[in-house]
């Protein structure tokens, strides 16, 4: 899978990516991100990638011309399968959007800042508009981020035990049972004695039950359907 972000603060996108299961994803060639400086597009000699908003009022907007400028360079380079603006005002994203976007060969996500993006940007080239929830954020960095973590590390091979991301939370509308480890006692708090029994149909009869009670308490909406 390749992603492309287009920002304009593309130091905010280093660290998340340089680390962990991103890092061995990428050194495995499971993916390739390319972060691309949307001020490299501007035309205008300062280098400006916002301006006023035309009617009046605060706050400024996200230019189209850079914008346009680096889509349809990258869109001349290869097929997107799709381009994601972030915004607060897209789709809440769920674990079943990471599931799909995983599949994808080719995708391109687009930062937002300020008071949004020229409309025109979001009616020509945008396929998919995501929001990480219901709170804003200075602008759409952290929240691409944020998905393609989600995104990444279902792609096959990315995870070393393949079956982990199946039994995430959420996978099957339930959220996870509780997990322990060693030592068996601490501060005279105990480790579930089913844990420790060896006896896998009980184990696995007690995650269920745990994961069902956990998601009916916390997560009732998930059980809807
Ligand atoms: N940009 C600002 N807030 C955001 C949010 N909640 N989700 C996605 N992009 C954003």
């Amino acid at each position: 899978m390749r992603i492309d972000i287009l920002t304009v603060l593309p130091q905010l996108l280093e660290s998340p990516f340089s680390a962990s299961i991103m890092q061995r994803a990428q050194d495995k060639k499971h993916v390739e991100i390319q972060v691309h400086n949307i001020r490299d597009y501007s035309t205008n000699k300062h280098k400006n990638v916002d301006d006023y908003q035309y009617g009046g009022g605060a706050g400024m907007v996200m230019s189209i011309e850079p914008i346009a400028l680096l889509i349809e360079k990258l869109k001349a380079e290869r097929v997107y399968d799709e381009i994601i603006y972030m915004t607060p005002d897209g789709k809440i994203l769920e674990q079943q959007d990471c599931n799909q976007l995983s599949l994808l060969e080719n995708v391109m996500i687009l930062c937002g800042h300020y008071k949004g993006v020229d409309e025109r940007i979001r009616e020509n080239y945008i396929t998919k508009e995501i929001s990480i929830g219901s709170y804003v954020l200075s602008g759409g960095e952290l929240a691409a981020a944020v998905l393609v973590d989600a995104v990444v590390r279902l792609i096959p091979g990315v995870l070393n035990d393949e079956t982990s991301a199946l039994t995430d939370s959420f996978q099957d509308n339930l959220l996870s049972p509780p997990v322990y480890t060693r030592p068996p006692e601490f501060n005279g708090w105990k480790v579930p004695e089913v844990l420790l029994s060896g006896n896998t149909k009980e184990i696995e009869k007690w995650r269920e039950e745990k994961a069902l009670e956990r998601t009916k308490t916390r997560r009732p909406d998930l059980l809807k359907d």
